[in-house]
């Protein structure tokens, strides 16, 4: 696909673009609205923010194509990433794909499918600490309390050495709070406001030089013990060849999964939550099949091979509200991406929401049905993408659908979550949040 032929065209530009800001407005106001029209127009689409060409890609073959980039002519880059390098480093989710190859080598045997095992134990032992302290009747603000919970799960699989006392736990929680609230769409499309002498900005390069902190001393400990405790520091320090992490991409890679896998799992956790509280049919199903597959801290593949219909839910939930909506790679040459030229410098979005809401892939796409994934493998249906695809896949996908499926099993086999007073809408940030989510919370008998 990198020959640029005579039959080759331009990508078509998106209507309703101002002739200053382009499409900066409807991006800033309503990027939902505005990717939703895209795919009528074409398999990759012409948007206008500055003098950057960007273009987004609209069908499952052009998004493989580029995210499979086998001719090398895409890499990581772009605002966004520039957004997140200047505030979490360097590491393996965010550095050029000079570096990726060895960083993904050597991190990858922390995420081995026989890893997984052991963490059921971890994510039921996590769950009932979250639990234990909800009340009937109470009202749960959910996605603070999902981002508690994918952050205890995350630590603990992360760091079981020795357990963190209560301010530890609070320091990492509050490092990973202010990432996600500074993560906003401005700041994404224009870096350079991380770098404005503001009080925020000061609030957040504090809290992350104490997270920095924190790491270096685990990454200290974990190598001057020199064991395996079955964990994720573990992998990362101890068991690797002699090609091994230095201390500095340790700690990127630590940084990088914190972040990414606790954010995106917890909105993740709280869309399941919202979608079970609006269809009690369905609640009352997935409670009962949660009930029939006790006790759920055995192997972690045999529980969740005794969830069929709460698998169908993460996976529609990954499908209907995918956390990482979109994401941009840049041209590094002149390509082309099927029939359209992409310049070099390009920036170009991949939008796993926009493939997901394609009807011609998805039936009825706006409705959340987690019967369309019966007797599916979701991993191997054309157009779903929530973990990406390539060479920088997720590397904690199967981590994060384990967690998910396990996680809200063991909620909502004891609770029921009762639909919020409020609209709840998406609100799209660094991932598509809940905005507005509040559930109260009932007791459920045993079937
Ligand atoms: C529902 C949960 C999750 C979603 C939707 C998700 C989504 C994604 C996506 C779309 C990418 C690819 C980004 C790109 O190609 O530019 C990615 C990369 C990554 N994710 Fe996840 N993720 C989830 C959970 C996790 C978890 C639990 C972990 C770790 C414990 C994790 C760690 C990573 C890392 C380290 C990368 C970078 C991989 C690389 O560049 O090679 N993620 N994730």
């Amino acid at each position: 696909m990198t020959a640029v032929g005579p039959h080759v065209d331009r990508p078509p530009r998106a209507p309703g673009a101002h002739p200053l800001l382009g499409h900066l407005k409807p991006l800033l106001i309503d990027p939902l609205g505005l990717l939703a029209v895209l795919p009528h127009l074409g398999d990759v689409v012409e948007l206008r923010f500055g003098r950057t060409p960007t273009y987004v890609v609209c069908s499952p073959e052009a998004a493989q194509h580029v995210l499979r980039n086998s001719d090398r002519a895409f890499d990581k880059g772009g605002t966004f990433y520039e957004n997140v390098r200047s505030m979490v480093g360097d590491g393996m989710a965010t550095c050029p794909l000079a570096r990726h190859k060895r960083l993904r080598r050597l991190a990858q045997p922390a995420f081995r499918s026989d890893r997984m095992t052991g963490y059921a134990h971890t994510i039921h032992a996590q769950v009932d600490a979250v639990i234990s302290s909800w009340r009937p009747g109470q009202s749960l603000d959910v996605l603070p309390e999902m981002r508690a919970l994918a952050a205890r799960t995350t630590f603990a699989t992360m760091f079981s050495r020795r357990e963190l006392d209560a301010p530890e736990i609070a320091g990492l929680r509050q490092a990973v709070t202010a990432f996600v609230e500074h993560q906003t769409i401005p700041r994404m499309v224009a870096p350079s406001l991380n770098r404005l002498p503001t009080a925020r900005n000061h609030r957040y390069r504090e809290s992350e030089a104490r997270l920095l902190r924190f790491l270096d001393g685990e990454i200290a400990a974990y190598r001057a013990d020199g064991t395996d405790h079955g964990d994720l520091m573990s992998m990362f320090t101890t068991s690797l060849d002699s090609d091994r992490l230095t201390d500095a991409e340790v700690r990127d890679t630590v940084v990088t999964v914190l972040l990414g896998g606790i954010t995106t799992t917890a909105v993740s956790h709280a869309w399941a939550l919202h979608q079970l509280s609006l269809d009690p049919a369905l609640d009352a199903a997935v409670a009962a099949e949660a009930q029939a597959a006790a006790p759920l801290d055995d192997s972690a593949a045999d529980a969740v091979d005794r969830l069929p219909l709460t698998r169908g839910v993460v996976a529609e939930v990954l499908r209907h509200r995918v956390a990482s909506w979109i994401f941009p790679r840049v041209a590094v040459t002149d390509t082309t991406i099927g029939s359209r030229r992409i310049p070099a410098g390009a920036q170009v979005l991949l939008s796993p929401y926009v493939l997901h809401h394609r009807p011609d892939l998805f039936a009825t796409p706006d409705n959340f049905d987690p019967h369309r994934w019966d007797g599916r493998d979701p991993h191997r249906t054309k157009g779903w993408l929530p973990f990406g695809a390539g060479e920088s896949k997720c590397i904690g996908y199967e981590l994060a659908f384990i967690e998910l499926t396990l996680s809200l099993a063991h909620i909502v086999r004891t609770w029921r979550l009762l639909p919020s007073p409020a609209a709840v809408r998406p609100r799209p940030r660094l991932h598509l949040e809940p905005h507005g989510l509040t559930l109260r919370l009932a007791e459920r008998a045993p079937h």
